[in-house]
């Protein structure tokens, strides 16, 4: 299939791209580099050994976006270019609306104008908000308490629009939980301009003595051990997720799955597990709990287990040895 990547050289969408090309896909990136690099390419491109088709532009542009589709008539687009830090959406909520909101409209304007049906979004589980139960399955209501997770939300609703708008339009929905990990060839990973927010990169930059201690958020949640527990799922597998999708993509006009691992680990578990990978020592602080931080979010996955026939397979010590190798090769100040 020719699959057209938005922000395919970003942590997600370059792991993406490398298992798409693995199973054959004709793939074609757009991105903006805005949180990303060059060198994404070069290293997708060392990995698959194909060459890797990619066009440094915005989204947004759609009348060039327009051009692009007509160029290269997708079958299908993954959707993945987008912002994503929940705190600069609390200080920044119009660069969310506009790159994540209008981004969207602009890549459905495209589709459209070129005939192109099928779509896999990138959405996230910050969309159910504040957890009633867990594990959270599909059904679970959608209370995003913060811009971003809204972006999300809107677009998820503006697809399902789209979708049933025209009996051949698809649209499917992946919710991620907690993607951690890089790829086992230590080429890829998660690299975060300036500072990281995110659990793994703050415990990889403790262990590799870029940061001296990580702050714990909170030892008085009822969870095993009082602190945060999550469903951190390796990005290998959650980019299989999207091969998943786009095999059943053209069965479905809108429909939502989550994709996580089922079973959760808490921040002290998680940085026992770094510790053993890493053999070093993990300063650790107790402070107070972060502010929007939920005590437990953990995802059923039964519905992409039955009907995406799609499961996660690594584990906690893979994310870790994963994560860990990707930064002791890549060291950057
Ligand atoms: C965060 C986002 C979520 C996003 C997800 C992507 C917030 C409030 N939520 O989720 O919208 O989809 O990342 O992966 O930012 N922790 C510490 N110390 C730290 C950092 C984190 O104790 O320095 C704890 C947190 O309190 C939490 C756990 O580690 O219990 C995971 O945190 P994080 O990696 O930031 O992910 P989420 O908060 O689950």
């Amino acid at each position: 299939m020719k699959v057209l990547v938005t922000g395919g050289a970003g942590f997600i969408g370059s792991h993406t791209t490398i298992e798409l090309i693995a199973q054959k896909h004709d793939v074609l990136i757009i991105d903006n580099f805005s949180n990303s690099s060059l060198e994404v390419i070069r290293r997708i491109e060392k990995i698959s050994k194909k060459t890797c088709e990619f066009l440094n532009m915005d989204i947004r542009e759609t009348s060039k976006l327009i051009a692009v589709f007509e160029k290269f008539v997708p079958d299908c687009v993954i959707h993945f270019a987008g912002l994503k830090s929940v705190g600069d959406s609390i200080i920044f909520p119009l660069d969310y609306y506009d790159n994540n909101f209008l981004g969207s409209l602009s890549l459905l304007k495209a589709m459209d104008a070129s005939g192109c049906k099928k779509i896999i979004y990138s959405s996230s589980a910050t969309v159910y908000g504040e957890p009633k139960y867990v594990p959270l399955d599909e059904k679970h209501p959608c209370e995003p308490v913060n811009p971003y997770g809204k972006t999300k939300l809107f677009v998820e609703e503006m697809l399902k629009d789209w979708a049933t708008s025209k009996d051949k339009n698809s649209a499917i929905i992946l919710r991620y939980f907690n993607p951690v990990g890089a790829h086992s060839s230590g080429l890829l990973g998660e690299d975060p301009l300036g500072v990281p927010n995110n659990l793994m990169p703050i415990i990889a930059d403790v262990a590799i003595g870029k940061l001296p201690h990580i702050n714990i958020y909170g030892n008085d949640y009822s969870t095993r051990d009082g602190t945060g527990e999550r469903d951190y799922v390796h990005v290998v597998d959650l980019a299989q997720a999207h091969v998943a999708a786009v095999k059943k993509v053209s069965q479905r006009d809108f429909d939502v799955f989550n994709i996580g691992t089922g079973s959760g680990t808490t921040v002290l578990e998680l940085i026992e597990e770094f510790k053993k990978a890493s053999g070093k020592k993990i300063s650790t602080n107790f402070v107070n709990r972060r502010m929007g931080d939920v005590a437990i979010s953990i995802a059923s996955v039964e519905k992409a287990k039955d009907e995406l026939s799609w499961s996660a397979v690594k584990d906690i010590k893979d994310m870790s040895s994963d994560a860990w190798r990707w930064k002791i090769q890549n060291m950057t100040e």
